[in-house]
């Protein structure tokens, strides 16, 4: 969908890639509701971007999801897109981690993007037109060691991007799954940072992020993984997961050391 004279939804807008999202959007002609949880980022947001609206609010209740959806819709006057960009990752070995962030990561990765489309289609079925654009992660195609969470939260939104898709193949509604690999954003801690350089993971810079992000949004792609050689290795850790499992290994012992803050 064009981005262009739509009125966009965007969850995480405060964030790292959020915030250059939400300016990029707002220079290619696109009227905002930016949804955060951080409000003092999201009012100096809105004194920059001309029309554009805040709407802080906690995506991680029900409740509040159905009632930033309502808020989002009436300042906006209806809603032609939805991109669920908020999103927080944990970085441990997982008997370390604790039973109530494993609750807050399914709720703010994956029940909250569920939440707001659940409260949204209806409308979006009336006009018969809509895009859904759910950020998921390279994550959520290959099992990471120590983000077991927050794999599973994004092989979740896989599955349910991929679901409503097919179930809205015959309207004018788009869902579309985007996959970057690693971003330089502050959502990853230090320790995940020590353990990229160790591991030589590739990071993008969050710019770059954007601009593929906005790309696939306006060629209407169903899903998307960026970056060599991680969505050819998405490609084989579906037809092959045991060979994956191996070219994995020495890296994630490297990786257990930081993930248990021995590093
Ligand atoms: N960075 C990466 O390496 C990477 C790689 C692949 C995919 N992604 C995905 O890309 C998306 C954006 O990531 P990012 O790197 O921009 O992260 P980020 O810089 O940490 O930004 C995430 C934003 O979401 C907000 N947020 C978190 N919990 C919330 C809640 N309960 N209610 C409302 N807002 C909440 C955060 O607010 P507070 O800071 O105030 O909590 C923050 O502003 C995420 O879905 C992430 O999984 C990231």
């Amino acid at each position: 969908m064009q981005v262009q004279d739509s009125r966009i939804v965007l969850t995480g807008a405060a964030g790292g890639m959020g915030q250059i999202l939400a300016r990029t959007l707002h220079s290619k002609g696109a009227t905002l509701a930016l949804v955060d949880a951080n409000a003092d980022a999201l009012a100096s947001m809105v004194k920059e971007l001309d029309g554009a609206f805040a709407a802080p609010g906690d995506l991680s209740s029900a409740g509040e999801c159905k009632v930033l959806a309502a808020q989002c819709r009436e300042l906006l006057g209806g809603v032609d897109m939805l991109i669920n960009l908020a999103g927080i990752n944990s970085f441990a070995a997982y008997e370390d981690e604790a039973a109530d962030k494993i609750e807050l990561m399914m709720h703010v990765n994956l029940l909250a993007p569920m939440w707001l489309a659940r409260a949204l289609l209806p409308e979006m079925q009336k006009q018969n037109s809509g895009h859904i654009v759910n950020v998921g992660s390279i994550f959520g195609s290959i099992g990471f060691a120590y983000f077991a969470t927050y794999s599973a939260t994004k092989f979740g939104l896989r599955g349910f991007s991929e679901a409503l898709r097919r179930e809205l193949a015959d309207t004018g509604i788009k869902v579309s799954y985007i996959a970057p690999r690693a971003v330089k954003t502050p959502m990853n801690s230090d320790a995940v940072m020590r353990m990229g350089e160790a591991t030589k993971m590739n990071m993008d810079k969050p710019e770059v992020v954007v601009a593929k992000i906005i790309a696939a949004i306006e060629a209407d792609k169903k899903d998307t993984y960026f970056g060599f050689p991680e969505s050819l290795f998405v490609r084989i850790n579906a037809l092959l997961p045991r060979l994956v499992d191996g070219s994995l290994a020495a890296q994630n012992r490297i990786a257990r050391a930081f993930a248990k803050g021995e590093k």
